[in-house]
Parts: structure tokens; sequence; C-alpha cells
């Protein structure tokens, strides 16, 4: 009938739309995915773990920028194989424990593959980024079969957050060279990002055992 797109495999597709239209498909798994789990948690726990949700798709700007950094042609079967980023979510939470949290409510699920998983938390970069980082396979199903499709899942704090933001301004800003001090700063204040969660995250961890009434502090 040639009305479907015999795809069997991520691997095997060779078409820029075709391919685009998969990570648009897998965003939207993804990220009902994570709605989900947020309100189930909110539900249970009457608390949020999540702050907000970004997804993206990678321009083909940076797709080819990237493929040419790693000295690969550029062509749909080398974005495939070689760019995990071209779908991205962005989870963003209050403190750290949140993001272990999530990351495991993520792993959980049967449908998801957890292809690999970075840790900059317990191991930051050099440049002091944090963040947790997870790629994962998700299936997108279509009229005639099912296309496992990846996602990268970036989970960090609100604090890191700020922080590689303005890192990445700078990182831009200088074409990856910024002046030797400029990059001393950025480690500093990755420390001093990285303190303050912990600091934070036990702040919480204290201010929950308290019951307070809500009615003895009404004003
Ligand atoms: P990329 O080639 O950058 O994708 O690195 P990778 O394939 O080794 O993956 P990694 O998990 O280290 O980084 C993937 C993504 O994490 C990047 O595209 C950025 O969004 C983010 N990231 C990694 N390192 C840094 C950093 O030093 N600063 C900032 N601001 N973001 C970073
Ligand atoms: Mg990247």
């Amino acid at each position: 009938m040639g009305s479907a797109l015999n795809i069997q495999n991520y691997e095997d597709v060779d078409s820029w739309e075709t391919l685009m239209f998969l990570y648009n498909a897998a965003l939207k798994e993804i990220s009902t995915k994570i709605d989900i789990l947020n309100d189930e948690f909110q539900h249970i726990h009457r608390y949020n773990p999540i702050e907000h949700i970004k997804s993206r798709i990678k321009t083909p700007e940076s797709i080819v920028k990237k493929l040419k950094k790693n000295g690969y042609e550029s062509n749909v079967t080398n974005m495939v194989k070689h760019v995990n980023d071209i779908a991205g979510i962005r989870i963003t939470c209050s403190f750290t424990s949140d993001i272990y949290r999530i990351a495991d409510m993520i792993a959980n699920q049967s449908d998801l593959k957890v292809i690999s998983r970075k840790d900059y938390i317990k191991k930051p970069k050099d440049s002091g980024y944090q963040s947790y980082h997870m790629l994962v396979s998700v299936p997108v199903f279509l009229s005639d079969g099912v296309v496992d499709t990846r996602v990268e899942i970036q989970i960090r704090t609100v604090a890191q957050d700020f922080w590689a933001s303005l890192e990445h301004k700078i990182y831009y800003k200088f074409e990856g060279n910024a002046p030797e001090y400029i990059r001393r700063e950025l480690q500093e204040c990755a420390k001093i990002v990285s303190q303050l969660d912990e600091r934070m995250l036990s702040l919480n961890e204290t201010i929950q055992k308290f019951h307070v009434n809500p009615c003895d502090s009404a004003s």
C-alpha cells in the first residue's frame, strides 16, 4: 500500500524528515512520562520534585558542527550513529536528592532503556559543570511497528542550571577560549553552587522534621 514508514530500526532511518519526526515523537513520549511521574509524586507526597522541564531538538547547524568536530561527514547515517543528543530534555529541580529520585523513576519505566548514565555531580567536569545525564531510548509506536529512539536527559538543580547557562554564554562569547581568570572564577562559582546545594538540602531535611500546625502561624 505504501502508506506506512516501514522502519524497523532507528539505525536504519535514512531520511532527515523521518528522523526529525521520530525525535519529536520521542520527546512528546518522554515529556508526558515525566509529567505523570511528577503528578504522581505530588499526589502521594504533596511535593513537586520538578521545577521545570524543557525539551529541544538540536538545530541542523549544531548537528553539522558536532559531526565536523568529531571528524564525521554530515549525513543522516552519521547523525543517528554519532550524535546522541539531537533530542534532549532538561529537568530542573530544587535539591540534589530530587535528581537521583527522578533518575530512578525514569530508569524504572519498563518500556524505556537506559543506554548510559554520566554523573557529573559526583564527578564534576574540569570546567566545574555539574549535572546528571542519562541517554535513554523510548519506543515510538508507529502504524506498522515500533522504533526505539534516543533522547538525552539532563537533570540538574536550579543552582547548577544557573551556573551552566552563564558558563555556556561565556563559552560561546570566547569560542571556548575564555581567559584563565574567568575560567578560575567559574570553577570557584561551581564550588559555591555545590556548597549551596548541600546546605539547602540539609536545611530542607531539618525543616522536614518539624510539624508546624498551619493554624498556629496564621496572622
Ligand atoms: P558533547 O559533545 O558536548 O555532547 O559532550 P559528550 O558527548 O561528552 O556528552 P556530555 O554528557 O559530556 O555533554 C552533553 C551535554 O551536556 C552538552 O551538550 C551540554 O548541554 C552539557 N554540558 C556538558 N559539559 C558542559 C559544560 O562544561 N558546560 C555547560 N554549560 N554544559 C555542558
Ligand atoms: Mg551536546
